[in-house]
């Protein structure tokens, strides 16, 4: 914290999976104090309570209106991010806004026009583009350092699919399946690397399960305005784990034992699915402990005219004509890629500085995941309209 500044006052909205990260990561940011949170679950309100001596709401009108609670981190299941958006716009309170920042273009409309009405900033994240591995990518490639950026390969077979689910969340048309909820963070990743503006997707998903038919696998080109492509890969059925080529780490940085399948037995063996959900990720069911090592979204390669780099456990790996050189990424006391967006925030209220991942980058990132799902349905290229540069300029 900077001498003679106070820390910034915190409320959580759902204390959730997401939410319990971001506590225990703005539990360790020198810049904020945790406040309140809310939550229709009292086992979470409680823990929550009781660990960080905050208050604990069960509504999130209450939580809005609670004078110390400056910054509003909505966590709240995706059907929800605009209403409670607008809620805290309207109360004066700044926001961070878990992705995918709405379901729909109009909803992100409605919640730019909020923001500017009510004078309050937005960071919309967290995504894996916060992830100072990626970060430091952006850097590099803005830099020069490896001449023209050409290609960019993201890639991530996880068990998405199978992990315990609510209704919705398997029903693509009330915002359900991979492209609101996994590929976000893939599209934010390969717009910050490449600078911001895609001109036009083209791609081919699948819903393998009848039982849970929703998107659990994608393939999808994003070509840039600056000449750059991406090609995204995402599949989330539990058989293959991309951890695998990840150094055996998982998603946040921990060690992970890879065990193939074991979402789909746990899940047969649940008697109440959405009662599984609460339980095995609700506030004060998940590990607290700061990672070892630095997040990723399964495996990243970025392909520039003199080199390749991708992330690795620790850092980045840079592969050129004189061999490859690794860059160590010093860990920190809070929580890497979760400290990012709490980073941006502070500089937004303090210095004035507006976050790249504001409103119109969020609605620009779910454009592209709207359009992936236009493409499959469609079978042809869709061209985009609503995107934005890293400097903020339109696309
Ligand atoms: N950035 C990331 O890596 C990441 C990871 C997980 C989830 N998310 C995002 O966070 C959001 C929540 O996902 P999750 O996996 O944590 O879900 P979750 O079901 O684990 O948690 C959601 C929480 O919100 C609570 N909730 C539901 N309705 C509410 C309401 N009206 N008011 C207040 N709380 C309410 C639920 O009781 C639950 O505790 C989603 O939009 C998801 O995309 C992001």
């Amino acid at each position: 914290m900077t001498p003679g500044t106070t820390p910034i006052g915190l409320g959580i909205a759902g204390l959730g999976m997401a939410g319990a990260v971001i506590v225990h990561a703005a539990a360790k940011h020198p810049d904020f104090v945790l406040k309140a949170g809310a939550d229709p679950h009292q086992g979470p309100r409680d823990a929550f309570a009781r660990d960080h001596n905050a208050r604990a709401y069960e509504d999130v009108r209450m939580l809005v209106r609670d004078a110390a609670v400056s910054v509003v981190y909505i966590a709240t299941p995706h059907q929800f991010h605009a209403e409670h958006a607008r809620l805290a716009a309207e109360h004066g309170k700044h926001i961070i806004l878990e992705k995918p920042m709405a379901l729909t273009l109009a909803e992100c409309d409605a919640i730019i026009a909020a923001v500017e009405r009510h004078n309050v900033h937005l960071v919309v994240g967290h995504t894996h583009a916060f992830d100072p591995a990626v970060r430091l990518m952006q850097e590099i490639i803005a830099r020069g350092e490896l001449g023209k950026l050409g290609l960019i390969h993201s890639l991530n077979y996880t068990n998405y699919l199978y992990r315990p689910r609510r209704p919705e969340e398997l029903d693509t048309a009330r915002g359900g399946g991979i492209l609101f909820n996994q590929v976000p963070h893939q599209i934010d990743t390969v717009r910050l690397l490449a600078g911001g503006v895609v001109r036009s997707v083209r791609a081919h998903t699948t819903a393998l399960d009848p039982a849970r038919p929703t998107e659990a696998s994608c393939a999808a080109l994003l070509q840039f305005d600056n000449g750059a492509a991406a090609s995204l890969v995402y599949s989330g059925y539990d058989h293959f784990d991309s951890d695998e080529w990840h150094f055996g780490i998982s998603e946040r940085g921990a060690p992970k034992e890879i065990a193939h399948g074991a979402a789909r037995r746990a899940l047969a063996l649940a008697q109440d699915e959405a009662e599984a959900r609460t339980a095995a990720f609700a506030y004060g069911a998940t590990n607290s402990a700061l990672p070892p090592h630095q997040p990723h979204f399964g495996v990243t390669i970025v392909t520039c005219a003199q080199g390749d780099m991708r992330a690795t456990a620790d850092g980045l790996a840079v592969y050129s004509r004189d061999g490859m050189r690794q860059i160590a990424l010093p860990r920190g006391g809070s929580m890497p890629g979760r400290r990012e967006v709490l980073d941006d925030m502070r500089v937004a209220i303090r210095a004035g500085k507006p976050p790249v991942q504001n409103g119109r980058w969020g609605k620009a990132t779910v454009e592209v995941a709207l359009a992936i799902l236009q493409s499959a349905r469609q079978g042809r290229d869709v061209a985009l309209e609503h995107q934005v540069a890293v400097d903020g300029s339109s696309g």
